[in-house]
């Protein structure tokens, strides 16, 4: 089978198209031939090596490793003790490598079926950034119906995904960040009932005008730097801030003390972690699938290319040149 493999961490030229032997399901697998295969930032990181850093180590890379994160596909055989039911299904899997190949490896457990007329490049760009931003904001904040949610960085892969999540799962106001007007108005677009900017010192003063000065319920914070410190002007009493990111930065550290006065909670989540409850992630992977199918979710898809051209679609991502998750097709 075709697939994208490299054997040293570096920049996009260490990706090389190559011809390697169809990998073998093990107990509880499915090996799936796939047919749209979503790029995420990750994949760059573990590209560079600085995942396997001894102060960043969150899972390590062997190499040679053929890198990718998320596929859809089409099951072709289940491995000891996985549901054979999903075999000849179309369906949408997380995994934690390879799925950058014309024939990809997950575990059964990480896969749903869909729909025989859903798209497969939108689908594909679902799973890293919805899966993650389903479960900060469910299994991580429990985010109730009718509760107040900010989205820090709401233009972005994971925000984007987590203010429609967040309104289909019941939130009441949803309000988004971003850093410039065109990107404030995407967020609006999608759903958000206000966007503002977070890079205004005033902007909690601003969430607490949207919420009638009570704060916001739950905070999905992103950014990092100065920004995390502020979340906390404007997080309402028994509020949850979860911090998915830090793209500006780790920022201050935060004294307990400062969550005692409102009874606040402060968690984290990292997608990774989840893998040791899959039943979460499959519970989330339903929840964008049929998201998808009844129009509360939709893709933002920035390109399509071929998946001989992954360092192509690596440094699109790298030079901030898409907004959109970059889908590669293996069938070219
Ligand atoms: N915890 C997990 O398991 C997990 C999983 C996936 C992603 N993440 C993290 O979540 C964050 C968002 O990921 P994503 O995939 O949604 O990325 P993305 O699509 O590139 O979005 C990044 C967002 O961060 C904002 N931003 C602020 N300062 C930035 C900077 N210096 N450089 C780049 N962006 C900046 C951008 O908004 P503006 O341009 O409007 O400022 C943009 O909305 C990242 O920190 C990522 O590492 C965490």
């Amino acid at each position: 089978m075709k697939a994208i493999r490299y054997r040293t961490f570096g920049g996009p030229e260490v990706l090389e198209y190559v011809e390697l032997p169809d990998p073998e399901p093990g107990p509880g697998d499915v090996l799936i031939e796939t047919s749209a295969i979503g790029v995420n930032f990750p994949d760059i990181r573990e590209r560079l090596g600085v995942y396997n850093r001894a102060e960043t180590r969150v899972g390590g890379v062997t190499l040679p490793h053929v890198g990718g994160l998320q596929v859809v596909g089409r099951v072709l055989r289940s491995g000891p003790g996985a549901d054979s039911a999903l075999e000849g299904r179309k369906v949408m899997a997380l995994m934690a490598k390879g799925a950058y190949a014309a024939k990809a490896v997950a575990r059964a457990e990480m896969v749903v079926a869909l729909d025989e007329d859903a798209d497969d490049v939108a689908m594909a760009s679902l799973p890293c950034q919805g899966v993650t931003a389903f479960l900060a904001l469910q299994a991580c904040a429990t985010l109730r119906k009718g509760e107040s949610v900010l989205v820090q960085g709401a233009a972005g892969g994971v925000g984007s995904l987590a203010v429609q999540i967040a309104k289909a799962l019941g939130a009441g106001t949803v309000i988004g960040t971003a850093s410039s007007d065109a990107r404030r108005e995407f967020v609006r677009s999608i759903g958000a009932d206000h966007a503002i900017a977070y890079d205004r010192p005033d902007w909690p003063q601003k969430m607490l005008e949207h919420t009638d000065g009570r704060g916001v319920d739950v905070i999905l914070e992103t950014i990092g730097g100065d920004v995390f410190d502020q979340n906390f002007e404007c997080l309402a009493m028994l509020g949850r801030c979860v911090v998915v990111g830090s793209t500006r930065g780790p920022g201050q550290p935060l004294a307990p003390r400062r969550l005692m006065a409102k009874a606040q909670s402060l968690s984290g989540m990292y997608l990774p972690s989840f893998f040791q409850r899959p039943e979460l992630i499959q519970r989330a992977l339903r929840f964008l699938a049929d998201g998808m199918a009844n129009g509360s979710i939709k893709a933002n898809v920035a390109a399509v290319l071929p998946l001989s051209r992954t360092a192509d679609a690596h440094g699109l991502l790298e030079r901030r040149e898409v907004q959109g998750i970059v889908v590669l097709d293996p069938s070219v």
